[in-house]
């Protein structure tokens, strides 16, 4: 493993939080008219990597996605908004969670439309893994977040050995 000690130790959730938006085009749907899953878990992955790479100041890699749930459809017209924070980060990754929010410009009210738990490992460009910051969580909200993704890093680990 490739060390770069000068890199900062931690950073809070709020340094890497990443909002990116889209608008369903009618490219982009299933044969039922809605949101084509796999338009949106790519959107949801870009989301996760400019997210990591901002925690990591470095190039990732997407090692797993977890606990993605599809709760309702977006509609061609609809924007979609998506949120990426980090929760909690090992020695090499950092896991990510991706939130996708829909809604129309006109009424402005949004519902989720999907959440994943993603988990990005910092590489180099021929593959070896670095360092990664530790997340220093903030507010009650983000050190919940940081427990449980703890738990699900832990378990994650034990189910790989
Ligand atoms: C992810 C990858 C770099 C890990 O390489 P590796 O040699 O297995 O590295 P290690 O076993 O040392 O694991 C490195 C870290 O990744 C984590 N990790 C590796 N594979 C994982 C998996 N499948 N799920 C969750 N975490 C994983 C390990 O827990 C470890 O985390 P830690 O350092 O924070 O404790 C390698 O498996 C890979 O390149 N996978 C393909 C990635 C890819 O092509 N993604 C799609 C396009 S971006």
């Amino acid at each position: 493993m490739h060390k770069k000690p000068q890199e900062s130790n931690s950073h809070p959730p709020s340094f890497a939080e990443t909002r990116t938006s889209h608008m369903v085009m009618p490219g982009d749907t299933n044969p039922h008219g809605g949101l084509f899953g796999g338009a949106l878990v790519g959107w949801m992955d870009l989301s996760a990597v400019l997210c990591s790479q901002k925690h990591a100041s470095g190039q990732v890699v997407t090692a797993r996605i977890d606990a993605i749930d599809f709760v309702a459809p977006a509609r061609p017209g609809q924007h979609v908004t998506i949120t990426a924070v980090p929760t909690f980060a090992g020695n090499t990754s950092v896991e990510v969670m991706v939130t996708a929010e829909a809604q129309y410009p006109e009424s402005g009210s949004s519902r989720v439309i999907c959440s994943a738990i993603f988990t990005m490992v910092r590489v180099t460009p021929d593959g070896h893994t670095l360092p990664v910051p530790k997340v220093e969580p903030e507010t009650e909200e983000q050190k919940l977040l940081y427990e449980e993704g703890k738990q699900r890093y832990e378990s994650r680990r034990k189910s790989r050995s």
